[in-house]
């Protein structure tokens, strides 16, 4: 989704605003802008289609000198990639600019209004409107124009805003799309997410929705709604740029892949004390609470989604609560039931996709408490959740997502075992004897794994989730159409599917199901399929039937999810590589899903 820097000081906002939204091109973008107010006649800006480097090129040869300034990395939303539909957009006498992340609902409507006001539009995107609203209301105050705009406004924005007249001044406002605020020595910083603006500060405002930043005269405020002064805590980073970039490895997929144990181990520890028992400080729901709870919902999207098919298989298991797992786009059309005995489960690495926080908002209006299992502190989703649960897998780059994965079935573990304790329903032995084994488990990493060019995902009970995750991987970042099949289901259509030569990846790592795959390896195998196991290394059978088998160690089956996703993942980023894509970036998609 798109990014936004911001930048009041004395460097050149050039360089900050273009090195700070190259750290937020993850989010995924197809143009990027950047307009600088000169204390000139009008504002100078420029705007380029496709990656950064374009406008780079192009600021090289046409550089734009100034301290005060807006960028923005766009993904489209309304109206194609182009220059003229770019970031930032300016009013008819390129003395105000604007820049947008989110999406405007009520834009036709604005739109034709201002048409009808006689305003033109040279775009075809909602956030012109946004720029005209601000000409329009505009009488020499800034900021009270922007007041005026977003009072007008409904939808998603985080916007950044400059003028002309007001050399030193720029203002920012963020509703449902996230933007951060960084403080440094006499200059000052917005942007859409910390990486952004680490290289400069430590020091960081999370603004909350309905908040309006105003950097003016050396000095930054923050009201609300109301125009009401908010008395902001400063937050302090405490993880390294350096936790941002590749740490040598070529693509930051490959390295979040090795991150895992990592991610795995932190998110672990924090919650473990020296008796292994396990402390969710921020989950403050007593036996009580818990034992009123009648119903569970888990939502989210895309891979945070098959996370949950997991934890529902945890919880459901350990806990002996009964789960119902559903993705966000989905949840709000589909009549939940919700009420005060209900726990709604979100997950989401970013905290900003915009489904699931609608699926949070619509069941905390119905009075269910909801618990957010997230990636990124201070992000909209841990701050509309009851109780949070933060995975430390530290900052998910690639769009591909690797390693929050892991660390959010690690996170469903805990918070099953913590549920299962709280209900009595686990023994403290079963308890320590499970937790021991997914210590020793974040030690083995499976290396490499060859690349393929097409595949099907078998799997039955956990290992049909991991197949669900598996081939999501495999087809957002190698383009192969790949699916995901319940190895039963096969003789009731799917088995059509399987042609000579075609591999088929088979994930064996449930004892009580190990057999009934190995008949339906056979099946497959009989209709030509090139057959890759992902087998426990205490199953020797395995190989016997594969034509090729990954071994992976052997732990409690409920572990093994963990385990076995690892050589899925690999199989995704070598088989993205053999086909030239580019890995950290697949086409068309985004890291951080802020419209619906
Ligand atoms: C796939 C992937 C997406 C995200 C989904 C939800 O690799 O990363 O499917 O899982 O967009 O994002 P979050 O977890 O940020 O809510």
């Amino acid at each position: 989704m798109c990014g936004i820097v911001g930048y009041v000081g004395k460097r050149s906002a050039e360089e900050v605003i273009i090195d700070g939204l190259s750290k937020l091109e993850y989010r995924g973008y197809d143009s990027a802008g950047i307009a600088i107010n000169q204390n000139k006649e009008t504002i100078a800006f420029a705007k380029k289609k496709g990656r950064l480097s374009i406008l780079e090129d192009y600021l090289k040869e046409m550089p734009i000198l100034g301290h005060v300034g807006i960028g923005h990395t766009r993904w489209a939303t309304h109206g194609e990639p182009s220059d003229i539909n770019s970031h930032p957009h300016l009013n008819e006498k390129e003395t105000i600019a604007v820049v947008h992340n989110g999406i405007i609902e009520n834009y036709m409507e604005i739109k034709e209004m201002l048409i009808a006001e006689g305003y033109t539009f040279k775009s075809e995107t909602d956030t012109e409107v946004i720029v005209h609203l601000v000409d329009k209301h505009y009488n020499g105050n800034l900021i009270e124009a922007v007041y005026a705009a977003i009072k007008q406004l409904r939808g998603a924005y985080a916007l950044g805003v400059v003028a002309v007249d007001h050399p030193d001044e720029l203002v920012a406002v963020r509703k449902e799309s996230p933007l951060i605020v960084g403080l440094g020595k006499e200059e000052f910083f917005v942007a859409s997410d910390v990486p952004a603006i680490l290289k400069y500060t430590r020091e960081v405002y999370f603004l909350e929705n309905g908040e309006v930043v105003h950097i003016k005269d050396n000095a930054l405020k923050v009201y609300d709604e109301n125009k009401n002064l908010v008395n902001k805590e400063v937050k302090t980073i405490d993880w390294d740029i350096e936790a941002a970039s590749k740490g040598g490895y070529d693509y930051f997929m490959l390295k979040e892949i090795y991150d895992q144990p990592q991610a795995i181990k932190e998110t672990l520890i924090r919650r473990l004390d020296a008796d292994r028992m396990i402390h969710l400080d921020d989950i403050k729901m007593t036996k009580e609470q818990l034992e009123d709870i009648t119903k569970v919902y888990i939502v989210a999207c895309g891979t945070a989604y098959n996370a949950g098919l997991v934890g529902k298989y945890a919880i459901e298991k350990l806990a002996k609560i009964p789960v119902e797992v559903d993705i966000a786009s989905e949840f709000r059309y589909s009549n939940p039931f919700i009420d005060e005995k209900t726990l709604l489960i979100v997950v989401s690495q970013s905290g900003e996709t915009a489904d699931t926080l609608a699926a949070m908002k619509l069941a905390k209006s119905k009075g269910a408490r909801v618990l957010a299992i997230t990636n990124v502190v201070g992000s909209s989703v841990a701050r509309e959740a009851t109780d949070v649960f933060y995975t430390w897998a530290g900052p998910e780059i690639a769009v591909a997502s690797t390693k929050a994965y892991t660390a959010q079935i690690v996170a469903f573990y805990m918070i099953a075992l913590d549920f299962a304790l709280k209900r009595e329903t686990i023994t403290q032995d079963k308890y320590s004897e499970t937790v021991d084994k997914g210590k020793e488990m974040i030690e083995n990493i499976v290396k490499d794994i060859k690349d393929t060019k097409s595949a099907f995902y078998l799997g039955r009970g956990l290992d049909y989730m991991t197949a669900q995750e598996a081939a999501l991987k495999l087809k957002e970042i190698s383009y192969i159409y790949t699916e995901a099949f319940a190895a039963g289901e096969l003789k009731h259509g799917t088995i059509a599917l399987i042609e000579k030569g075609i591999p088929v990846f088979c994930v064996v790592t449930q004892d009580d199901l190990a057999e009934k795959m190995i008949s339906n390896i056979k099946e497959v195998k009989a209709r030509g399929a090139f057959v890759i196991a992902i087998a426990k290394d205490t199953n020797k059978e395995i190989s016997k039937v594969a034509d090729d088998t990954i071994y992976i160690p052997a732990a409690d089956d409920l572990l093994m999810p963990i385990l076995s996703v690892v050589p899925t993942q690999l199989v995704a980023y070598y088989a993205s590589l053999a086909r030239g894509n580019d890995v950290d970036k697949p086409r068309n998609l985004a890291k951080s899903v802020t419209v619906e």
